[in-house]
């Protein structure tokens, strides 16, 4: 079974498919991690982060996979914290944007999925990699929600207008984009997770998942 959540930064999308890959004894695919590892790959090579060609051949050339925990790795080292740092942050929507880079990342989603299910989140896992999946959600939460939620899970609640004026910022630059930009699939259910606790998002999906609402 292939599952598949698309929504906006930290729309709680990474929490509840962690969740639910879980309950369901699938695969957990944060497919933003992949495209991080590449953006640290980039900044590290002290690489221009609006050249494609120089993105998609790091993109290409590195190996992508995740631990058992669902943890990026490159090249068989763990990518976490590094890849969520700020610099990484800043960079990761232009990097993502270039046609060469999604064309490398891809297949390897794809081929992560298809050993036996997965928990899919990101951007355009309901729209471009899984437009079959076995179910389609996109979540929401108003901009100062999801800034409320970044600024404390990094413990720096003091923060949260700064994180949602970044997160916004992000927002605008994937939708924007030319080559898979963020929307709604057609056939996606949209969850609105204003003021629930992701468990109980997690419940409404699995609810929805297993022939209830
Ligand atoms: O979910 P996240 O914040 O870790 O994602 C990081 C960036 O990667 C996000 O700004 C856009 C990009 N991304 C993407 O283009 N396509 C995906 N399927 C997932 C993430």
């Amino acid at each position: 079974m292939i599952i598949a959540i698309d929504g906006p930064a930290a729309s709680g999308k990474s929490t509840v498919a962690r969740a639910l890959a879980q309950r369901l004894n699938l695969t957990f695919l944060d497919t933003g991690a992949m495209y991080r590892a590449v953006t640290l790959r980039v900044l590290l090579a002290g690489v221009d982060s609006d050249d494609g060609e120089a993105c998609t051949r790091i993109a290409e050339a590195m190996d992508i996979s995740f631990d058992e925990n669902g943890y990026v790795l490159l090249d068989g080292k763990p990518g976490e914290p590094e890849v969520r740092g700020s610099e990484v942050t800043a960079a990761v929507s232009t990097v993502a944007a270039h046609a060469g880079v999604r064309a490398a990342i891809v297949p390897k989603q794809q081929s992560i999925a298809a050993a036996g299910g997965a928990v899919a989140e990101g951007r355009d896992t309901t729209t471009v990699v899984f437009p079959e999946a076995d179910h389609k959600f996109f979540l929401i939460a108003s901009p100062l929600e999801r800034g409320r939620r970044r600024a404390q899970e990094r413990g720096e609640p003091e923060r949260a207008g700064e994180y949602a004026a970044e997160i916004e910022r992000r927002d605008e630059l994937d939708r924007t984009r030319e080559h898979s930009p963020l929307r709604q699939a057609s056939d996606a259910s949209l969850v609105d997770t204003d003021g629930c606790t992701p468990e109980q998002v997690c419940e409404r999906l699995l609810a929805h998942i297993l022939g209830g609402a």
